[in-house]
Parts: structure tokens; C-alpha cells; sequence
């Protein structure tokens, strides 16, 4: 079976976040599974591109977003990420180095999508499914079964993936020339609320649409940014499947990124040691015990309740805890950080910005992870913060509500609240110090945590599920 993903990011190659994580690794457990699953990107101009070899394996040329241009595909020479990875290339347009916030990314990802269903009408590839990621692509469903261009792919399936539906794609009606060939009579399928609306058109158009947990599907029909009745009304095509963690780049046992490797058995030592290394770095003591956030400074991640929070706790656990924040984002919630960091340069450690590696060496190192999360479709932080022995301190949503189980209930291994709230944080993480003074207690928590298994074998399998009833429902 081929399946070919397409999505903004991906893993190493280019990650903001979560989409990142989890399109660099589904595809490769796909693979293992036995399904021809591949990814295709816009080109970036960044360091995986830059340091590895591709082939181009086919040119061409097009029309969108109002201009006719030349593209290539280039594919990655070794396969090295366990699937094979395709970019399009378009020069001035799809050549740049950061992913998103250009002023012209409408056409950036309208000539992404009409350049694949070019390459693949043009080459008669003739993929089993189409899979969609977020509203990057979402606009392929329609062209699909809308463009007289395509009109040779209308028979593939087409799934689409809901990581973030927040941010759905919005253009003008003025851009609905940007699409090629068009049956006018179909535009409505573009509309919600009056513009071209890229999720909204996917999630109508699509075969079936997948979100990241089970529970944000349902949170969907209540609370989308503007879709809610739409997904009430397309519920009977809605599956929610939770995400795994690529436990191959995420093992304690193995990370190259962290100072000691560690795994259930040896976790009390282990985190010890990279605490100590961490906490140096940051200058704090090493013997308290360490609560951190990794994340985008972002409403959506409750990242505004951070400061006030962790000065609360501060102030009420005097002496009795650190705090670490990895995170870049909206600038008032960065320079408050800031500023808290100056008021307790020995408690708290603030970086802000984006590293990949830092962030590893956190998950190992921390006692507990807060993600007083406001909307969380799935979240992966607190399943490589459990693979690490790190307990999630989190808000009872979204994937988080699917993924966490408080560990005062039956099977339990982290920390949950339901309002959110400073004060409710905090006296969560009040929980989460009062089990710390317990080491014995702690240590079973941690091993408890590591041997769960969130890995994307278990997920992977309920989408090659959903490709076959895919297929066979097309061949009937
Ligand atoms: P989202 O995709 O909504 O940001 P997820 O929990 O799904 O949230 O995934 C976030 C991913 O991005 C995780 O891999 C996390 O470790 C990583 N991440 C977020 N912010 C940073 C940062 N500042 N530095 C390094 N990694 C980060
Ligand atoms: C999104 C969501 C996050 C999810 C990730 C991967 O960015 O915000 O909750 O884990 O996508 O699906």
C-alpha cells in the first residue's frame, strides 16, 4: 500500500513543534509495518537540507497562485529517516529557511499543493491514500475532486489529520483564482464564515478526518476557533486516533543528547546526574526538586498563567523547589519570564528560544513537567516527559485528559486539574512536592511511567486500519 503524507513539517528536517514530531515519525513506523508511506515537504533552506544529498527525480512546470513557474522534486538519497522524503522546489517561493509567517504563505503553500498533485497527475503515480496534515495541505481534498486538472486522482482516498485546529488557513475570496481550473459551482466547499477556509474545506472534502486524541474530537464540535458546526455536522467522518512517541529518538537508554543515559531501573541515579549537570548550567541547587515547561509561550498552552504561577509557588514552597522554562513565543510573556528570572536568579531558569537538544536534557532531568494547556489536541510533551520519568503536571484537556491519569486514581502516574487557573496550578504542583518528600514512592512513580508504552506502534496500527477501510470502501 502507498501512502504519501503531506504536511509543513517534519522531523529532523524542519520542526516547530508537535506536526513536526509526529510526520518524521508515523511515516517510519508505517514503513516498519510494512506500508510504502512517504513524506512530502516544501523545500527548506535549513541545516538537514543543507548537510544531506538529494536527487532530483522530476521537473516540470505549472500554474498557481496566479503565476506559471518552474518546480523540481528532490528526493533524499539514503532513506536514512526510514521513509523516503521528497521536497518541492520553487525558486524564490519554496527555497527559504524558516517555515512559517512569510507575507506571502498563501502562495507559498497553494503552489506546495498544486505542485504535488502536479508531480503525481503528471508522473500517474497512483497512491492508495493522500494524508493530509493540518491546513498546510488542506486544500488538496478539493483539488482533487474539484480541479479539471486532477480530475485523473479523484478516486484516491484522502485523509486528513487535525493537529491544531486553531489555525485553519484563511484566505480571501479575492485569492480564489490562486486555485487552478476550478469548478466554480463547487466553491462553496471553500467557504466558512464568508472566506476560503483550508481546514474547513479538507475536513468537507476529505474521505475521513483523523484528530490527535479521541477526546479532541469530541472537543472539537464545542470548541474550534468558528468550525464547531461543521464538525457537528461531518462527525460520521470524524476518527480520533492518538499520537504515538518515535521512542527510537526518544530512549533514556540511548539519547545521545542527554549527559547519562539511564532507563527504569537505573532512572533515580540517572536523572540525578543529569539534574546536577542541568541545574549547574542554570545555576541552581541540584538537590531541590525540578519543575519545568517546555513549549510555546502561547495562549493555547496557558503559557500566560506561567509567571504569576511559578512566583506563587515560589513564594509559598519558599526553598523548596527550582523551576526551569524552555520556551519562545508572544513577547509580553517572554519578557515577564524574563523578568521572574531576575527576581529569583536561584530558583528559576528561564531560556528563551527554541533548542532541540536543551530540550532533551530537560525531559531527563526534570521531577516534573507542568502544561497548564488552555486547548491540547494531543500533546507530546507529557508522553516524553512519562518515557523519561518525568511526572506531567497537567490540565485535564484535550489529549492530555486521554494520556494522564492522576496518580491518586486506580493505574495512576501524574498530576491532573480541571480549572485552569494560577492557583490551581500551583497547588498541583503542591501535590507533586508533597510525593517528592516521599523517594520511595517517587521511584515506583517513575518506573510505573517509564514502562508505559505510548510508542507509535500501537497508533500506527489503527491508521493502516483506517487506510484499508479506505480501500476497500472505494473498491466496492
Ligand atoms: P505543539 O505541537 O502544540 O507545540 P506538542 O506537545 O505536540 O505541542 O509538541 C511540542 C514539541 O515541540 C515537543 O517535541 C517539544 O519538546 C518541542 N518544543 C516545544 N518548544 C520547544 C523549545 N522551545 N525548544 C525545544 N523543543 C521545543
Ligand atoms: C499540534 C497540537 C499538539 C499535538 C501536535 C501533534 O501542534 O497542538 O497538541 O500534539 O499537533 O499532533
Amino acid at each position: 500500500m502507498d501512502v504519501i503524507h503531506l504536511s509543513a513539517e517534519c522531523y529532523p528536517v524542519a520542526k516547530v513543534g508537535g506536526l513536526g514530531d509526529v510526520v518524521g515519525a508515523l511515516p517510519k513506523y508505517l514503513n516498519q509495518a510494512g506500508i510504502n508511506a512517504s513524506v512530502v515537504l516544501p523545500y527548506y533552506d535549513r541545516k538537514f537540507v543543507q548537510e544531506n544529498t538529494f536527487d532530483t527525480v522530476f521537473k516540470s512546470s505549472t500554474t498557481a497562485a496566479g503565476k506559471t513557474f518552474n518546480y523540481s522534486v528532490l528526493k533524499e538519497s539514503t532513506r536514512q529517516l526510514g521513509f523516503d522524503l521528497f521536497l518541492i522546489y520553487i525558486e524564490g517561493l519554496l527555497d527559504r529557511k524558516e517555515i512559517y509567517c512569510y507575507p506571502d504563505e498563501i502562495k507559498q503553500f497553494i503552489s506546495y499543493q498544486v505542485c504535488v498533485l502536479d508531480w503525481i497527475n503528471k508522473t500517474k503515480m497512483k497512491p492508495d491514500v493522500i494524508h493530509c496534515h493540518d491546513h498546510h495541505s488542506g486544500l488538496v481534498p478539493f483539488l482533487i475532486a474539484n480541479s479539471s486538472l486532477f480530475k485523473d486522482l479523484a478516486m484516491i482516498p484522502t485523509v486528513c489529520t487535525i493537529h491544531n485546529g486553531q489555525y485553519q488557513g484563511w484566505l480571501g475570496w479575492d485569492k480564489v483564482a490562486y486555485l487552478p481550473s476550478i469548478d466554480l459551482s463547487k466553491a462553496g466547499l471553500l467557504d466558512w464564515n464568508n472566506c476560503i477556509n483550508s481546514l474547513a474545506a479538507s475536513v468537507k472534502c476529505c474521505w475521513k478526518f483523523t484528530t490527535v486524541s479521541p477526546n479532541y474530537l469530541k472537543e472539537l464540535s464545542v470548541n474550534s476557533n468558528g468550525l464547531e458546526k461543521l464538525f457537528q455536522l461531518e462527525a460520521r467522518k470524524g476518527i480520533g486516533i492518538i499520537n504515538g512517541i518515535d521512542t527510537q529518538v526518544w530512549d533514556p537508554e540511548t539519547d545521545p543528547m542527554i549527559v547519562k543515559n539511564f532507563n527504569a531501573k537505573t532512572a533515580d541515579q540517572g536523572k540525578k546526574e543529569n539534574k546536577k549537570s542541568l541545574c549547574k548550567e542554570f545555576g541552581l541547587s541540584d538537590t531541590k526538586p525540578l519543575v519545568v515547561f517546555i513549549g510555546r509561550l502561547v495562549g493555547e498552552k496557558g503559557a500566560e498563567l506561567l509567571p504569576l504561577a511559578i512566583d506563587s509557588c515560589l513564594k509559598k514552597y519558599k526553598g523548596k523547589v527550582n523551576f526551569i522554562v524552555l520556551g519562545s513565543g508572544e513577547p509580553e510573556i517572554e519578557k515577564e519570564l524574563e523578568e521572574l528570572k531576575l527576581r529569583h536568579k536561584k530558583q528559576c531558569g528561564v531560556y528563551i528560544g527554541y533548542d532541540e537538544e536543551l530540550s532533551h536534557r530537560i525531559y531527563a532531568s526534570a521531577d516534573f513537567l507542568m502544561m497548564p494547556s488552555r486547548v491540547e489536541p494531543c500533546g507530546l510533551n507529557q508522553l516524553y516527559a512519562v518515557r523519561y520519568g518525568t511526572m506531567p503536571v497537567v490540565h485535564r484537556t484535550g489529549g492530555l485528559a486521554d494520556t494522564v491519569i492522576d496518580m491518586d486514581d486506580s493505574g495512576g502516574y501524574g498530576i491532573t486539574f480541571n480549572k485552569l487557573e494560577a492557583e490551581e496550578l500551583v497547588n498541583a504542583v503542591g501535590r507533586g512536592l508533597e510525593v517528592y518528600k516521599d523517594q520511595n514512592k517517587m521511584s515506583d512513580l517513575r518506573k510505573k511511567m517509564m514502562s508505559l508504552d505510548f510508542s507509535w506502534g500501537r497508533s500506527a496500527k489503527e491508521y493502516i486500519e483506517l487506510y484499508k477501510n479506505l480501500i476497500i470502501s472505494h473498491a466496492v
